[in-house]
């Protein structure tokens, strides 16, 4: 075994402190990784020792930001685990779109969790342009998150290398790409812009938005079962009915359990699907924009999933805001809000 300059104890308290404040899962067998790994960054911040680096990472934006850009692992190329993407052209997507055009609904809303440099959400949108002929009559949106400042400023650059790349055909690279310098190539601005990224912790609140199709794959490695089987539960809310998740095998998950969520066998995989019903929602209205605001530090202080809506008002020039939330998170954040003296103006039920 490799010597250690941190003692077992000190590791494991560090370990804990990854795990409670970030969710990250680091059983003992990787204890050598997290090491090497946090070396350059305390002599980068000289600290002399663990608790330093838990100290400091509480107040210091910077070193929490490399902390953790240097804890994951952001690997990624397009069309990784091919099975999943011929799934998404030959079943998903037509029969996504089969039922959108059912019910004349125009809007198609897919998500990367743990996106990382973008491969896997530029690979989910070269399918579905495959497959959608008249992308102008939809409304979409396609987000990659990530809980790496660093590595989402990457996939916004939209450039690739050639390890990246290696599983793109001909075709593919003519039609999506030009080429960016040596051995590396930038998607095309028309369809780098049908695409958005952002910074998102997993294990903080999320918008309340919600989904057609979620890919969570080779991320939730990362969590210990509990923060796992959470997340799982969060990812089945947040998709709209008939919804599709997809994740990867080293990562299954247990969904025996879960009321409306089945799993569907197709070409040797398994992905999953939401069974229908409609989402609901309670729409916060506020007096004063200061409520507003206390209000939006209160859900984010607490950890609730909500999204801010701009609601269109006929009297009033400006769009006032709103906030909208589930609607079974309803009763304790409205206790919440009466505690804090919040003014509603009303609140509003909506499913969708
Ligand atoms: C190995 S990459 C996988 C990328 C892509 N999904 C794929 O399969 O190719 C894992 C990504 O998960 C991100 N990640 C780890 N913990 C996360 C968290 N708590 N919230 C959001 N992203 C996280 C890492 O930053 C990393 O970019």
């Amino acid at each position: 075994m490799a010597l250690s300059r941190f003692s077992g104890k000190e590791i494991e308290d560090f370990c804990s402190f990854l795990s409670r404040e970030y969710g990250l899962s680091f059983p003992p067998a990787r204890y050598s990784f997290v090491e090497n790994r946090i070396e350059p960054l305390m002599a980068d911040f000289s600290c002399r020792t663990l608790s330093d680096i838990i100290l400091r990472a509480r107040r210091d934006l910077k070193l929490r930001m490399d902390l953790l850009n240097n804890l994951t692992t952001n690997e990624t190329w397009f069309f990784r685990h091919p099975e999943h993407f011929a799934i998404l052209r030959r079943n998903v997507l037509p029969e996504l779109l089969a039922r959108k055009k059912k019910t004349g609904d125009n809007r198609i809303s897919i998500w990367s969790a743990g996106c990382s440099a973008g491969a896997e959400l530029f690979s989910i949108l070269f399918a579905l342009l495959d497959v959608l002929p008249d992308t102008e009559k939809f409304n979409l949106q396609l987000v990659g998150s990530d809980i790496s400042s660093e590595i989402v400023k990457s996939a916004r650059q939209c450039t690739f290398n050639s390890h990246q790349m290696r599983l793109i055909d001909q075709r593919t690279m003519t039609r999506f790409f030009t080429v960016a310098g040596h051995e590396r190539w930038c998607v095309k601005p028309e369809y780098a812009k049908m695409v958005e990224f952002e910074v998102l912790n997993l294990l903080n609140s999320w918008p309340a938005r919600s989904y057609d199709i979620i890919f969570c794959r080779n991320t939730m490695i990362y969590f210990d079962s509990d923060n796992k089987q959470r997340l799982t539960e969060r990812f089945f809310e947040a998709l709209n009915a008939d919804g599709y998740f997809f994740t990867s095998a080293n990562e299954m998950i247990h969904v025996e359990n879960l009321a409306g969520i089945r799993k569907v066998f197709l070409e040797n995989e398994i992905i999953y699907q939401k069974s229908g019903g409609r989402r609901e929602y309670c729409i916060f209205h506020f007096v004063t924009p200061a409520d507003l605001l206390r209000a939006l530090n209160i859900l984010k202080n607490n950890g609730f999933d909500y999204q801010l809506e701009k609601i269109q008002s006929e009297n009033q020039l400006e769009p006032t805001r709103s906030i909208c939330i589930n609607r079974s998170d309803m009763p304790n954040i409205q206790e919440l809000f009466n505690l804090s003296s919040i003014k509603i103006l009303n609140i509003e039920n909506l499913s969708r």
